[in-house]
């Protein structure tokens, strides 16, 4: 079967192989280094796998900017308008928003993911929770132009980008994001940002390499999500999860380790690994104040407040869009 023209779903249901992922894959497996775009890994078992790595006992971001944001709600209620609509990039089933919804009581909530079934699973939940807030969720990879349902054009807006997603890009990438942000959320918006802060490689490994085996079953469903939906043959068994801090780029990186040579097709493509090459699948950039600060000024926003935990492990800052002048 040819990957273009279609894979058999997890539920039983055919659907058309989405022809970036492929592009992607066969691209990034030609090139040297092999490295893949992290954002392949959020099919629905990639998905589930991710929530299940935020419960990890390693895995310290989600559970600390968790408390952070219980912490500061009292504050931030002052701090957004009050029609405010909220709009968050890359939801989820997040359950940091319930906090931040209950805290500033927006006028909208505009939840924007890739994955449309843990999307309309977790809108369907908010709006149980949240009776009287209208809820508009938006299907979109918001690393592309991402519209805005026309409900909420005329409302204040507060962009929430948690977990350190931003992370995940490299500077250059993340400073479009943010711009790009900046543009769809308009004049006067706000964003507030969780970043992950450098600390020690002690506490940052594990953390990407626990001691379940979860991190490593998120990082190997990549090669099962090659084989099942671009045709794939590699053998998953012959790889390995590999979680290292690379201290130059203050970034932990994801491999794929093959642990002998290997043989493969991807949509009748032949590819060949030998024992000790890897394919790089994650970066997740790690920032202290000043290069978090850096970098959303870069984007075009200025950061106005911030909040840390006791260990100064994770960071949540608010910015404001910067009104954009040419004088210095
Ligand atoms: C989504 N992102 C912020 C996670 C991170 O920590 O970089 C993805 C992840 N990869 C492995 N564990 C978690």
């Amino acid at each position: 079967m040819h990957a273009m023209l279609k894979q058999e779903a997890e539920d039983g249901q055919t659907t058309l192989a989405d022809p970036n992922f492929r592009a992607d894959v066969l691209n990034g497996l030609s090139l040297n280094p092999r490295a893949i775009p992290a954002r392949w890994f959020y099919d629905r078992r990639g998905s589930e796998l991710f929530e299940a790595i935020t419960e990890l006992p390693e895995y310290y971001p989600t559970r600390t900017e968790t408390a952070l944001l219980e912490r500061i709600s009292p504050e931030l209620g002052a701090l957004a308008a009050p029609d405010a609509a909220v709009v968050e990039f890359g939801s989820g089933s997040s359950t940091k928003t319930p906090i931040l919804l209950r805290a500033i009581q927006p006028a909208a909530y505009v939840p924007i993911d890739i994955s449309g079934d843990f999307l309309r699973q977790s809108a369907r939940a908010l709006s149980a929770d949240f009776p009287g807030l209208p809820v508009y969720p938006v299907e979109a990879d918001f690393l592309r132009p991402v519209p805005l349902p026309t409900e909420v054009a005329s409302l204040p807006k507060l962009g929430f980008f948690p977990g350190s997603t931003i992370g995940n890009m490299q500077a250059f990438h993340a400073v479009d994001l943010l711009r790009a942000m900046r543009a769809w959320l308009g004049e006067g918006a706000r964003l507030l940002i969780g970043m992950d802060r450098v600390k020690s490689p002690d506490v940052l490994v594990p953390a990407y390499d626990d001691a379940q085996g979860v991190t490593a079953a998120f990082n190997l469903n990549l090669l099962e999500r090659i084989n099942r939906e671009l045709d794939g043959t590699i053998p998953v068994d012959a790889f390995r999860h590999r979680a290292i801090w690379n201290a130059d780029a203050a970034r932990i990186e994801m491999h794929l380790e093959a642990q002998r040579d290997l043989a493969f097709t991807v949509d009748g493509r032949a590819f060949h690994m030998t024992a000790g090459e890897s394919i790089h699948t994650e970066n997740s950039h790690k920032y202290g104040p000043n290069g978090a600060r850096m970098l959303l000024r870069a984007g075009g926003w200025t950061p106005i407040r911030e909040w840390t935990d006791p260990e100064e492990w994770f960071t949540l800052i608010l910015c404001e869009a910067q009104t954009l002048r040419r004088a210095p």
